[in-house]
């Protein structure tokens, strides 16, 4: 099978350079992926499962005082040398008659852009006539589906003979690998990070570790590229997406490709790999288990992917919904992180129409609800598993077990006590009892776990990087111990484990910090700061080590640390250690500026070098990074995984282990 599917890519490579058309340059789209005024989503160069159920839209743009042409159509062919029997001859044909499904009645909006940079900043400054109005006719096809693998070619004509063309691929099926993949995902997370991790944690002789990461440990590593479907960088959201539907989206989209209308519910969906799961091994007599753990809010866009469809990842209180009751809810069997305050009303609640979802769940869909850690050890019933452990997302490693004071200064109780919430689970405490309750409930049907360690990223986008790497470090042990818990079940021949990240930050490691020196000098003697950085020969080691062999440094309050940082801050001051007193707050909002738009600075109760800022004035923190992702595979199909991929990819390798096709 693994050669069929690399047969298959060759062939839409093929197809692609001969058809498909260039992102063109620039930046504030009018509409993502849609340079022209006719557009069509699924956009060109769109890669489907056989058999998945997706939604089309099409949308016809007038611009200022245009009105848009509300006659079009819209036509499917298939391609010739697709490899496949052309049902149609190669011919072009409506694309409801050749879907048989109808599209709804036609709907029009408006909505306004910026052109450029220059309209942009002049709006932001107060210029209400700096956007341009679009005008906009469109129509959806919903719940499509193509089941036969090939090329396909579909035209939306428009405005008395425009065209857009886009050619989508419909991959070949094949059959299942293993029963259960766990996706690890370190948000965030580089290979540079996985280094420094390795570095201040693991013991290593004459400059060669005698202990390696458990991630080291896997035996098939590939890249990943993050690009979203219109701009270079991506976010968790549409980066989740690409992993859970084989679709690229846009900064903010789950499950859909965004739409310009204003609703973020409306947009056009695909369909999900629980989603999939669930159709297709009810098909087969079974109902494949699906599990979301994650250490930020159940509701954040990475678990969220898991299960949501919106164009807008904020609306977190319709996502808590719609896990139990949208138009095809998932309905994990384990949801395990933070995010409470979705759920109830009481004090600092934000749930949908003030309704308390923990009854919902546990009432109408029997969960079982617990929000502590004890509750979660001693669980040990076959009935879902609703864990929400914090009002927000769930403390850092570092808070949770070592400055465990920092945790006591808030109201994060996940019910809205208001009281802290001082026994929060780890991660491999949360994903082992995922593993747990789903074999419990689908030894036979197999499972799809999601877990992930969601504060890689939310620590590095404040830059203390201390917490990002503790982090990342349980994330490590969490994987160990999962294989460690697969062997002795003898479960890990039939479970693949991938561990990823959904894009970067550009942090490295260039040297060694003497902070004893650096702190022997005042905050004017810069110059005399900056000489405490050793490079090269003179960067030595970093005095962090693990004595106690628990995967974590033992201090963090070392003397030697690491000379750290990333191409992409907020003006900030640096002093390379450890912020004992809680997450790094680097820059704030000045008070007083002569523009409408807020201005950042460095935090002045930080001390340090100064930083100047590398991003626009408006950004508090740090953003992500073009880099690829590592992706480490072990188990049936692992080999799938080697090589450099796109992120849609994954998931379509990820269906192909899973046999979800068809
Ligand atoms: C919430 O309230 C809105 C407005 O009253 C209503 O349209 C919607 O159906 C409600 N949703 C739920 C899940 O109760
Ligand atoms: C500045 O950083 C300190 C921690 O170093 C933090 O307590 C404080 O809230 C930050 N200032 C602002 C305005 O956020
Ligand atoms: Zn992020």
């Amino acid at each position: 099978m693994v050669k069929v599917f690399a047969l298959a890519l060759v062939s839409i490579a093929t197809a692609i350079s001969a058809v498909a058309a260039k992102d063109v340059p620039g930046q504030f789209k009018r509409l993502g992926a849609c340079p022209t005024l006719g557009c069509v989503f699924p956009p060109d160069n769109a890669e489907f499962l056989a058999g998945a159920h997706f939604d089309v839209r099409v949308e016809v743009h007038a611009e200022d005082s245009d009105k848009p042409n509300p006659k079009y159509s819209l036509s499917i062919e298939k391609l010739k040398g697709s490899g496949h029997k052309n049902t149609n001859g190669n011919k072009a044909v409506d694309f409801s008659k050749f879907t048989k499904v109808k599209a709804n009645a036609q709907e029009t909006w408006d909505f306004n852009y910026y052109k450029d940079a220059a309209a942009y900043w002049k709006a932001q400054d107060g210029d209400k006539t700096s956007a341009t109005p679009v005008h906009v006719a469109s129509s959806a096809w919903r719940g499509v589906q193509l089941r036969e693998p090939g090329t396909y070619k579909v035209t939306l004509k428009y405005n008395n003979g425009k065209k857009t063309e886009a050619i989508w691929t419909v991959n070949p099926v094949s059959k299942r690998k293993a029963k259960n993949v766990i996706l690890f995902i370190g948000d965030g997370m580089t290979t540079p990070m996985i280094a420094a991790a390795r570095l201040i944690s693991k013991s290593h002789t004459s400059g060669k570790y005698t202990k390696k990461m458990h991630m080291d440990q896997f035996p098939v590593i590939g890249h990943v590229m993050t690009h979203s479907l219109d701009s270079l960088i991506t976010d968790s959201a549409n980066s989740a997406s690409a992993y859970n539907t084989g679709h690229k989206s846009s900064a903010g989209a789950l499950g859909v490709y965004p739409d310009s209308s204003a609703t973020p519910f409306d947009d056009p969906k695909q369909e999900l790999l629980a989603e999939l799961l669930r159709r297709r091994s009810k098909k087969a007599g079974g109902r494949g288990g699906v599990g979301i753990v994650t250490t930020a809010e159940v509701q954040d866009a990475t678990p969220a992917a898991v299960f949501a469809h919106t164009r807008n990842r904020d609306e977190k209180a319709t996502i808590v919904d719609q896990m139990i009751r949208g138009e095809n809810p998932v309905v994990a069997d384990v949801i395990l992180g933070g995010g409470g305050k979705y759920f109830h009303s009481k004090t600092g609640g934000k749930s949908l129409n003030g309704t308390d979802y923990y009854q919902t769940y546990s009432k109408e869909r029997g969960y079982k609800v617990i929000h502590d850690k004890d509750a979660l050890l001693k669980y040990k019933g076959s009935d879902p598993l609703l864990g929400i452990f914090h009002q927000g997302n769930m403390d850092v490693w570092l808070d949770r077990n070592v400055y465990k004071d920092n945790i006591k200064k808030t109201g994060s109780d996940p019910t809205g006590t208001g009281q802290p919430a001082l026994n929060q689970p780890n991660l491999d405490q949360m994903v082992i009892k995922g593993m747990e309750v789903l074999e419990k409930r689908h030894h036979n049907s197999g499972w799809f776990l999601m877990a992930e360690a969601a504060s890689v990223d939310k620590m590095m986008h404040p830059l203390d990087y201390d917490r990002a790497l503790a982090d990342l470090l349980e994330l490590d042990s969490t994987v160990g111990k999962t294989r460690e818990w697969l062997k002795k079940r003898k479960l890990d021949k039939d479970t693949l484990i991938l561990v990823t990240a959904d894009h970067g930050h550009s942090f490295d490691v260039y040297g060694s910090v003497d902070t004893q020196y650096f702190n022997s000098f005042s905050e004017s003697e810069e110059l005399e700061k900056k000489n405490s950085i050793g490079t090269y020969e003179n960067s030595g080691w970093p005095s962090y080590e693990d004595a106690d062999g628990d995967g974590f440094p033992d201090k963090w309050d070392v003397r030697y640390t690491l000379a750290s940082g990333t191409a992409a801050f907020p003006s900030h001051r640096e002093d390379f250690q450890i912020n004992i007193g809680g997450a790094r707050v680097p820059a704030v909002a000045k008070s007083v500026s002569h523009h409408h738009y807020k201005v950042h600075e460095p935090n002045s109760t930080e001390v340090g070098i100064l930083k100047p800022g590398t991003l626009g004035v408006t950004e508090s923190v740090g953003v992500h990074s073009l880099q690829d992702v590592p992706v480490f595979a072990a188990g049936p199909g692992s080999q799938l995984f080697s090589g450099v991929q796109d992120n849609t990819e994954i998931f379509h390798k990820i269906a192909e282990v899973l046999g979800l096709g068809n």
